[in-house]
C-alpha cells in the first residue's frame, strides 16, 4: 500500500515537465530580399504539398533528389511500424550519390576544402574528381587488405582532417556500415562502441593539431582495442591513418600483425576503381552512439535511402546549398551534425564543404573569420557554444574581415535572444538570414526550424517543423497542450519521416520503448497514426506556430551542443573504488549551457579528500573523454533518497543551480539536503531562483 502511495507521488511530480515557463516573446527578423532572391526553397504552396493529407507520397520529391540505380516501388512500409522502410525495393549506393554523379560537371570543383589548424598551413583543395580517385583507393585497401564487405561494421575513430569523410565514403561504397566516434572521446569510448556494434575493424590516426598541441591519438587505438578485446569483441585489424604523410608522429608503436598504416599500404592500390555496390534503400548506411537515459550508449541506426534523400532535402532547402556555394559547418563530424551536413548532405548536392581540424579560437579568436574570409565562405554552421565563445572571446573580432554570410545555422542548444543577435549583427552583418535547427542523432535531420527564405526569424525559437515534419506538445496524459498556452510539454513528431533511424543497433526493444511507447495505445497497430514520436525535449508552442526547446526531460546532460548520459558518468564514478554512491546533474554555466557536476558518497571508513575528487575526475575523463569533465565533485555524508532508496537527482540539481529544492519532507532522510545545500551553496552567493526548466524537469523520470 505503501509502496503505491509513493509512486503515485512520484507520478505527480512527473507532470511538473508541465510547467508554466515566463516567456518574453522576442521580435521577428525578416529575411533579406537578397537572400531570398537567390533561396531554393520560396513556394510556400510546398507546405501544403507536405500537409498530412499528402502522407507519405510527398515525401517522393526528397527520394527524387537522389540517383537510383533502381526506382522504388513503396515510399513508406508502415508493416512492423514503428520500424518504417523507406523507398522499398529501391537501390543505390551513397558514395555515387556524393561522387560519380557530379563527375561529369564538377570534377573539377572543390568537394572538399580542408584547413589544418597551424596557420601556417594552406588550405588544401580536394576535387570530385581528387575525392573520387582517393575513395576508390580506400574503398579497394579495405575490400582486399581487410576484406570487409557490405553489412560488414567498421569503427572509425578520427579527428577533423579529409581522411575522415574518405574512409566512411569508401565505408559506404562497399556497404561496410561505419561507425565514427568522436574524436575526443577516450580510446575505452571507443573500444565499448567497437565491442558493441562487433567492429572488425578499427580504423585511427597518430594524431592531430588541437590548440597548437600535436595530440598523440594512436595511444587511443590502443586502449580502444584493449576494452573491446575484454569485451570479447576484439577488432581483427587496426588501421592508422597518418597526419602527416612523410612521417609517423606518434610516441605508441605498432602492434605487429595487428596495426597497419594506411598510407603505407596505399601505393598498391593506385588507381584502383571500386564499382559501388548496390544496397537496397533499407541497408544500414551508418550507426552513431548516442548517450539516453540507461547507461549504455545506444547505436543509432540509419539507413540509406531514407536518411540520404532527407539530409539533401534539408541541405538544399533548409541551408539553402547551392553548387556554388561555400559552405562551413564547424560541428565535428563524429557528431550526427557532421554526418548529416559536413558530410552526406552537402556532398550529394555537389557543395564544397569546409572541414577546419582545430580549434574556432585558436591562436586567436579571430581565425574563425580570417577562415571564413580567405575561402569566402557564404554559409555558416555552427552552435550556442561556438557562438558564446566566439563573442566572449572577441566580440569585434567579425568586423574586421571581409567575408559575406548569406545563410548561418544555430544547432545542438538552445540559444539565448542576446547570443542570437549577436549572432545576426555582428556575424552575420545584419543581412545573413539564421536558421535555429532543432533535431537530434536519432531524427538524421531537422525536425523545426524557419524555412530560410519563408519564414520570420525570432531569436530564442526554433520555429515550426520544417517541411513535412508534424510536431505537437503533448501532456503526461497525451493531450495535445495547445499553442500559446504558455504550457511546457514533450515534444513529440506526429509522422514519420525518412530520416527517422531505423532502429537500434542489436536493442529493436530499447528503440520502441525510449521513442514510442509513452503515447501509443496499440502495440499491434500499423497505422503510424499511432506512433507518435517522443523526442525527449520540454518545449513551448507560440501562438504563431514557433516551437521554443527548453531541453532535455530524460537524464541527458547537454554539454557544449554534445550529449552526455547521467547513467554513464555516474557508472565511471563508480570503478573508483572509495565510490558508493554517485549522481550527477546539470549546472547552468555561461558558456557551455550546461556542465555536469558530481555528487558521490563514499564507502563506510573511508575519509573524504581532494585526491577522491581528482580520481573521479580521471575516471570521467579516462571512461569517457575530457568533453564530460565535471565543473565539481562534491562528496557529500549520504545522497537524498525517497523513501524506496531512489536518489533524488532533482533534489541535487537544484541545490547545484542555487533553485528552491521544493518540498523535500517526505524524504527517507531530509535532513541530509540541508547539510548538502550548506556545503555546496556556502561556496556560491545564495541566490534563489526559479531556474532552467529542464534543469526544474531533471530527475524526473527517476
Ligand atoms: O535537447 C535537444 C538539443 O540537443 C538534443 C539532441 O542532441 P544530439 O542528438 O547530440 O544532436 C545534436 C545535433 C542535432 C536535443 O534533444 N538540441 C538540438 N538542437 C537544438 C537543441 N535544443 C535547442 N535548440 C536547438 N536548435
Amino acid at each position: 500500500m505503501a509502496a503505491t502511495k509513493e509512486t503515485k507521488r512520484e507520478q505527480t511530480e512527473l507532470s511538473e515537465a508541465e510547467i508554466a515557463v515566463h516567456w518574453k516573446e522576442e521580435g521577428y527578423y525578416e529575411p533579406s530580399p537578397r537572400f531570398i532572391g537567390q533561396a531554393n526553397l520560396t513556394d510556400p504552396d510546398l507546405f501544403e504539398k507536405f500537409s498530412l493529407d499528402h502522407f507519405p507520397e510527398c515525401y517522393r520529391a526528397f527520394g527524387d533528389l537522389l540517383s537510383w540505380d533502381k526506382y522504388w516501388t513503396t515510399t513508406l512500409d508502415t508493416s512492423k511500424a514503428p520500424f518504417y522502410r523507406w523507398f522499398v525495393g529501391g537501390m543505390l549506393n551513397a558514395s555515387y550519390n556524393c561522387i560519380d554523379r557530379h563527375l561529369a560537371q564538377h570534377k573539377n570543383k572543390a568537394a572538399i576544402i580542408f584547413q589544418g589548424e597551424p596557420e601556417s598551413e594552406p588550405p588544401v583543395a580536394i576535387t570530385y574528381q581528387e575525392l573520387y580517385a582517393r575513395v576508390n583507393e580506400v574503398a579497394a585497401l579495405l575490400r582486399d587488405f581487410a576484406g570487409l564487405k557490405a553489412g560488414d561494421r567498421v569503427t572509425i575513430h578520427l579527428p577533423m582532417t579529409p581522411e575522415l569523410p574518405i574512409t566512411m565514403l569508401a565505408c559506404a561504397r562497399l556497404g561496410v556500415i561505419h561507425s565514427v566516434v568522436f574524436g575526443g572521446f577516450s580510446g575505452e569510448a571507443s573500444g565499448q562502441r567497437i565491442a558493441d556494434s562487433a567492429s572488425r575493424v578499427l580504423i585511427g590516426m597518430d594524431g592531430y593539431w588541437r590548440s597548437g598541441k600535436m595530440v598523440d591519438h594512436k595511444p587511443a587505438a590502443d586502449i580502444a582495442y584493449e576494452t573491446a578485446k575484454r569485451e570479447g569483441k576484439p577488432p581483427e585489424k587496426v588501421l592508422i591513418w597518418k597526419r602527416y604523410k612523410d612521417r609517423y608522429s606518434s610516441q605508441a608503436k605498432l602492434v605487429e600483425g595487428r596495426d597497419y598504416l594506411i598510407d603505407d599500404l596505399l601505393p598498391k592500390y593506385r588507381g584502383e576503381r571500386v564499382a559501388p555496390v548496390s544496397l537496397p534503400a533499407d541497408h544500414p548506411l551508418f550507426l552513431m552512439y548516442t548517450s539516453g537515459t540507461t547507461g549504455k550508449p545506444k547505436g543509432i541506426q540509419h539507413n540509406l535511402g531514407g536518411y540520404l534523400a532527407y539530409v539533401t532535402a534539408m541541405s538544399k532547402y533548409y541551408q539553402d546549398i547551392h553548387p556554388t556555394d561555400v559552405y562551413w559547418c564547424m560541428a565535428d563530424i563524429g557528431w550526427i551534425t557532421g554526418h548529416s551536413f559536413i558530410v552526406y548532405g552537402p556532398l550529394a548536392l555537389a557543395a564544397t564543404s569546409v572541414i577546419y581540424e582545430g580549434v574556432p579560437t585558436f591562436p586567436d579568436p579571430g581565425r574563425t573569420w580570417r577562415i571564413a574570409e580567405h575561402l569566402d565562405v557564404n554559409i555558416f554552421h555552427t552552435s550556442p557554444t561556438a557562438i558564446r565563445q566566439l563573442r566572449k572571446l572577441g566580440p569585434d573580432e567579425p568586423k574586421k574581415y571581409h567575408y559575406r554570410f548569406k545563410h548561418m545555422t544555430t544547432v545542438g542548444e538552445p540559444i539565448e535572444p542576446e547570443a542570437w543577435r549577436w549572432y545576426y549583427h555582428t556575424v552575420g552583418k545584419d543581412e545573413a538570414v539564421i536558421v535555429d535547427t532543432w533535431w537530434q542523432t536519432e531524427t538524421g535531420g531537422f525536425l523545426c526550424s524557419t524555412t530560410p527564405a519563408l519564414h520570420r526569424m525570432k531569436p530564442g525559437s526554433a520555429g515550426p517543423g520544417v517541411l513535412g515534419i508534424h510536431p505537437v506538445i503533448l501532456d503526461e496524459n497525451g493531450n495535445e497542450v495547445p499553442p500559446g498556452s504558455n504550457r511546457a510539454g514533450y515534444i513529440c513528431i506526429r509522422n514519420p519521416w525518412p530520416g527517422l533511424m531505423a532502429t537500434i543497433w542489436g536493442d529493436p526493444d530499447r528503440y520502441l520503448k525510449t521513442y514510442f511507447q509513452k503515447y501509443n495505445k496499440n502495440p499491434k497497430s500499423t497505422d503510424w497514426r499511432d506512433w507518435p514520436y517522443l523526442a525527449g525535449d520540454g518545449a513551448l508552442l507560440a501562438p504563431d506556430g514557433y516551437f521554443r526547446i527548453l531541453g532535455r526531460i530524460d537524464d541527458v546532460i547537454n554539454v557544449a551542443g554534445h550529449r552526455l548520459g547521467t547513467k554513464e558518468l555516474e557508472s565511471a564514478c563508480l570503478t573508483v573504488p572509495e565510490i558508493a554512491e554517485a549522481a550527477v546533474v546539470p549546472v547552468a554555466d555561461d558558456l557551455k549551457g550546461r556542465v555536469p557536476e558530481i555528487y558521490v558518497a563514499l564507502k563506510p571508513g573511508i575519509t573524504a579528500s581532494d585526491e577522491i575528487k581528482q580520481k573521479v575526475v580521471q575516471a570521467i575523463e579516462t571512461q569517457i573523454g575530457k568533453i564530460a569533465r565535471p565543473k565539481t565533485v562534491w562528496i557529500v555524508p549520504d545522497m537524498p533518497k525517497t523513501r524506496s532508496g531512489k536518489i533524488m537527482r532533482r533534489v541535487l540539481a537544484s541545490i547545484s543551480n542555487s533553485m528552491p529544492t521544493g518540498d523535500t519532507t517526505t524524504l527517507a532522510n531530509p535532513e541530509v539536503v540541508e547539510q548538502i545545500r550548506v556545503s555546496v551553496q556556502g561556496a556560491r552567493p545564495a541566490v534563489t531562483k526559479e531556474g532552467p526548466a529542464d534543469i526544474r524537469a531533471f530527475g524526473q523520470t527517476e
